[in-house]
């Protein structure tokens, strides 16, 4: 099947989730720009937490990984009700929630209000953006009328604001401007009128094709790896795997020499600059693996800076996922099962 047919993107993608990935540019330019309300300096914590689900945890992995390099403040996301029990009154709990409404979220807001933590909510609205308001909690309010897993750039720039006004800052000078500028340059080269030819996210598709994809990232790629595999589970509908060098060298390295190998795809996220042993050990991943993998596959993180790097490979992911399921007839909007399952937690609540 080829994926240069304009009739079939009108024919899957009825909800033009196209025109959504094309226009992720400038939701990052726009996410640049969302305030903090009222704008105000934060104390600076001990600890920073953002807690959400899914896609709205996302902007929290990419941060925490920017972090990593830059901050002497922990940033942990959490994923669960309630919160840890080290989070008290000198941390910054970042509760972001596209819709405002996913309890796990909310569950973590009223725990942090009852600790005393500095509570900041990253929403567009829902019942967060209505805790928000009434408590009258620092905020940053994001466009609505979008799926969650669409909006990273809305939840992942206004935590770079939220930590900045706690004096947090977790990307250099001009590191924003350059990865939105990445995005932006990426964009025209993986959309649908991009030919199969020169397009590298259909060139990926078109490569996993019927096989799982098992997508391992560096120390530093890892959480677009993890993205990479929610976004294909979500978008097209199907299984993936993730894992991240070096510690998938210690355990799920075995699993290759297990039946089945040939039925999966691996993708390796690579960026420039890795330290040598690395690049070593991905070297070493690739002529062990490679024989026994489907296929393989490599991606290259563009950019300079940490979050130009991470941005460009999930903007590389959120493509592929795209045209995986364009192939597999799925459209990428609708997650049916996912919203069947939180309609029933809400009925039993
Ligand atoms: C759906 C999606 C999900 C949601 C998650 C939490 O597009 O990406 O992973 O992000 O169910 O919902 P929100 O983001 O509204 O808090």
């Amino acid at each position: 099947m080829t994926l240069d047919d304009p009739t079939r993107f009108a024919h899957v993608d009825r909800r033009r989730t196209r025109d959504v990935l094309a226009a992720f540019p400038a939701q990052c330019r726009e996410a640049l720009r969302l305030p903090l309300e009222p704008a105000r300096t934060l104390d600076r914590p001990r600890a920073v937490i953002v807690a959400g689900m899914g896609g709205s945890a996302a902007g929290g992995d990419l941060a925490a990984a920017c972090a990593v390099e830059r901050l002497d403040v922990p940033v942990l996301v959490h994923r669960d009700y309630g919160l840890p029990a080290l989070v008290g009154a000198r941390d910054l709990v970042v509760v972001s929630s596209y819709s405002g409404d996913t309890a796990e979220a909310l569950s973590a807001a009223t725990t942090a209000i009852a600790r005393g933590s500095t509570v900041v909510a990253v929403t567009s609205g829902g019942q967060l953006g209505a805790l928000a308001a009434e408590r009258e909690m620092p905020r940053v309010t994001l466009p609505a009328g979008l799926m969650p897993r669409m909006a990273l750039g809305y939840l992942l720039f206004p935590l770079l604001t939220v930590l900045r006004a706690a004096s947090l800052v977790l990307a250099g000078d001009g590191d924003e401007e350059e990865a939105v500028a990445v995005v932006d340059s990426l964009a025209p080269d993986l959309g649908p009128e991009q030919p199969t030819a020169t397009n590298e996210a259909k060139r990926l598709a078109l490569a996993m094709r019927g096989r799982l994809p098992v997508i391992y990232g560096g120390p530093a790629t890892g959480p677009a790896a993890y993205r990479w595999k929610t976004d294909l589970e979500e978008n097209a509908k199907t299984f993936a795997a993730a894992g991240v060098l070096p510690e998938m060298n210690h355990n799920e390295i075995e699993a290759w020499a297990g039946p089945g190998a040939e039925a999966r795809h691996l993708v390796l996220l690579r960026e420039g600059e890795e330290r040598p042993e690395i690049a070593r050990r991905f070297a070493l991943v690739r002529e062990l693996l490679g024989t026994r993998a489907g296929g393989l596959s490599e991606a290259w993180a563009r950019g300079r800076g940490r979050l130009a790097r991470l941005l460009s490979l999930a903007y590389l992911g959120q493509w592929t996922s795209y045209y995986v399921a364009i192939l597999r007839g799925v459209d990428p909007w609708p997650v049916p099962t996912l919203d069947a399952l939180k309609g029933r937690m809400r009925d039993a609540a």
